[in-house]
């Protein structure tokens, strides 16, 4: 079967990286997850200290974006992804809630944004891409044949990432975790540049009530609508 590009888009903790993953794995494609780059560059504004408790300097952040260096690798032994800011493992790092609560301000920043499109439109190019993020099929991947755009109650994607956080013993209340989606939507939405929005092409997909075998299932009856 000839390889296509899938683009996922929706709120925060729908569920978008478990489809991502789940597909790629089951179809042999490729994941490239976007958000992760945006919270590495998150993480090197906070190291560099561009943030002011949580006010980003953006001028000093656009300044040192040549010094930036993100990259996405795959661990065949845990079968995950693992981001390298400037060659050091930061995975772990990125997805605690102190680069939760940043990183919607940097992704509102244009030179970040111009210049992390630029490497995941580059990551896609062979096709066989399962990305998932807030504009990949507004923006990164416009031509992207399978388009998806995930949604779920904030209280269930409140759940999920409450889960996901105290799994990894992180120590969290559920009100702190639905204010940051509320509020990271709420920014990714209203944002100049590249707003979370669903492509005119895009199919909706609810998980709120659905499980990971059955939303697979739904996915990849959408993926056989495509000529082999
Ligand atoms: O996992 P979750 O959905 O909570 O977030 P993420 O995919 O890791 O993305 C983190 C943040 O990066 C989002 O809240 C957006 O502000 C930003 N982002 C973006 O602007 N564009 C993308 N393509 C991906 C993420």
């Amino acid at each position: 079967m000839s390889k296509i590009n899938i683009a996922i888009d929706g709120f925060s903790s729908c569920g978008k990286s478990t489809l991502a993953k789940q597909l790629a794995q089951h179809i042999g494609y490729v994941y490239v997850d976007s958000g992760a780059m945006y919270r590495a560059v998150t993480l090197f504004a906070m190291r560099n200290d561009f943030f002011t408790k949580m006010d980003l300097n953006e001028a000093q952040l656009i300044a040192s974006l040549a010094q930036v260096e993100v990259r996405l690798a795959y661990d065949s032994k845990t079968q995950s992804q693992i981001t390298f800011l400037n060659n050091e493992n930061v995975e772990e790092e990125i997805r605690k809630m102190p680069v939760s609560q940043r990183v919607s301000q940097v992704a509102v920043v244009k030179e970040v944004r111009e210049r992390l499109v630029f490497l995941q439109q580059q990551m896609a190019l062979d096709r066989g891409v399962v990305m998932d993020g807030r504009d990949i099929g507004t923006v990164v991947m416009p031509d992207a044949e399978l388009k998806i755009f995930m949604t779920a109650s904030p209280e269930v994607r409140a759940k999920r990432r409450l889960d996901e956080l105290e799994a990894k013993g992180d120590k969290v209340s559920f009100d702190e975790v639905i204010e940051n989606l509320k509020h990271r939507d709420h920014i990714d939405q209203t944002r100049a540049e590249s707003p979370l929005t669903q492509a005119d092409d895009a199919r909706v997909l609810d998980n709120s009530k659905i499980t990971r075998e059955e939303q697979l299932k739904l996915v990849k009856s959408w993926i056989s609508l495509f000529p082999s």
